[in-house]
């Protein structure tokens, strides 16, 4: 075979990386430049195929600098964040050689050659879901199959972390917990599988994505005055947490849903009251985000024993987890009852597995307007709506994997730069 001429070849691999939901939360930095956390938290991974980023990277002897695309627009690579990721994956580059394609890579030839990236989510960045964990580890992740990288992925995790520290939890399926770690250099702080995405295959999640005009305080300066000021977060994270973290692995272990539910709901609710104990004070959750908490108490005191967690991340949208199918269809009932979609199209008010709405029994707008109001609220409520955008119907999913299909790459083959 004719070897490409010098500096002509463009070699490229593609990755999907899924986003997670901590539900024993990370709030608060002991080092800010490592991104080392001041307690462990333990996050469930979402299926890919409703929210995941995919990324695709280039590399080629004729890139004269390293570029990125993100959703299809060009962005900056000099942040420190994504030049330690960079830096962290290059010295642990591996030689690759491809001989029909004439293409030989040396060790150190890694440290010279440039490099192209091109990532989108599958779901809206705009929607306030996690889209930094899912990018940073299908950064780190499609970065070490390129350069023929050989560590395994709890050091990946500990890369990834150095991107975005829910990052680091976002290199494995299932239920994974980041192991804090003592260390100043972080090299103990990393990422674990609990149990893979099969081990509890029952829960079903269901994201109410809450329409919310107002900007909200990044998670990154959210929680460095969080540890400046809160006092209450010392507790919480030198007491509270480390039982939470034994009590929650133990849950998961013997698929116990009322005490998952019960740390999971009270995690969430103490990470918003540090963020409450912080000056000034920092809201994350708003009157649509407390319904939804009301709504889901007072069905699990109703039922006597939870049948539905809740947890919120640095924004209003509320993530439920219901212990099977069943209740999960239920509580789309009594969602939709209190937040009716605007339009008469049901199967854009609910996107990933749309099967839901089936088990529900909602076929069409019709169905919605002749739910019955949730006997557990006893007085007869309003009902709320536009105050929820859309649902995403989800379950428990893999951790990163390489696409394969040349089509699905980012980045065209033959111009290096996104397609
Ligand atoms: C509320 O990982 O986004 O989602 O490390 O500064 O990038 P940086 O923060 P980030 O914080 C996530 C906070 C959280 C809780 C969690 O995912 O554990």
């Amino acid at each position: 075979p004719m070897a490409a001429p010098e500096g002509q070849w463009v070699l490229m691999a593609t990755g999907r990386s899924p986003t997670n939901i901590a539900v024993i939360k990370y709030w608060g930095k002991r080092d800010e430049a490592l991104i080392l956390p001041v307690n462990d938290s333990i996050s469930v991974t979402l299926d890919p195929d409703h929210l995941s980023a995919t990324t695709t990277v280039a590399v080629s002897p004729s890139f004269p600098s390293d570029r990125m695309w993100l959703n299809g627009k060009e962005i900056s690579l000099s942040g420190g964040r994504f030049q330690s990721c960079l830096r962290e994956i290059r010295k642990r580059a591996c030689e690759f050689e491809d001989e029909k394609k004439g293409i030989k890579i040396k060790k150190e030839d890694w440290e010279k050659l440039h490099v192209h990236i091109a990532s989108y989510n599958n779901f809206p960045t705009a929607a306030g879901l996690a889209s930094s964990a899912a990018g940073f580890a299908c950064l780190v992740f499609t970065l070490g199959k390129l350069m023929n990288v050989k560590e395994d992925y709890g050091e990946l995790s500990s890369i990834a972390r150095q991107g975005s520290g829910s990052a680091c939890r976002s290199l494995y399926g299932g239920f994974v917990k980041w192991c804090m770690g003592k260390k100043d250099d972080g090299s103990d702080s990393f990422a674990v599988q609990l149990a893979d995405e099969t081990h509890w295959n029952d829960l079903v999640i269901i994201i109410a994505v809450v329409s919310s005009k107002q900007k909200e305080t990044s998670s990154t300066s959210g929680m460095r005055d969080t540890v400046e000021t809160s006092p209450l977060l010392q507790y919480r994270a030198q007491t509270v947490v480390p039982s939470r973290v034994l009590k929650m692995e133990e849950a998961i272990k013997n698929q116990d849903f009322e005490s998952f539910a019960k740390v999971t709901c009270a995690d969430s609710n103490q990470f918003h009251a540090v963020c409450l104990d912080t000056s000034p004070p920092i809201f994350y959750m708003n009157d649509t985000s407390h319904r939804i908490i009301s709504l889901v108490e007072k069905w699990n005191h109703s039922e006597g024993t939870p049948q539905v967690a809740y947890t919120f991340d640095a924004g209003p949208n509320a993530v439920l987890i219901a212990r099977n199918r069943k209740t999960a269809a239920l509580l789309l009932q009594k969602l939709m009852y209190y937040f009716p979609p605007q339009d008469k199209d049901l199967s854009s008010y609910l996107v990933g597995d749309k099967s839901i709405l089936g088990d529900a029994g909602l076929h069409s707008i019709e169905d919605v307007d002749a739910l019955p109001a949730p006997p557990e609220m006893k007085v007869p409520d309003q009902k709320f709506k536009g105050d929820v955008s859309y649902f995403i119907c989800s379950r428990l999913g893999a951790g990163p994997k390489v696409v394969a299909d040349e089509n699905q790459a980012l980045i065209d083959s033959v111009t290096g730069l996104p397609k």
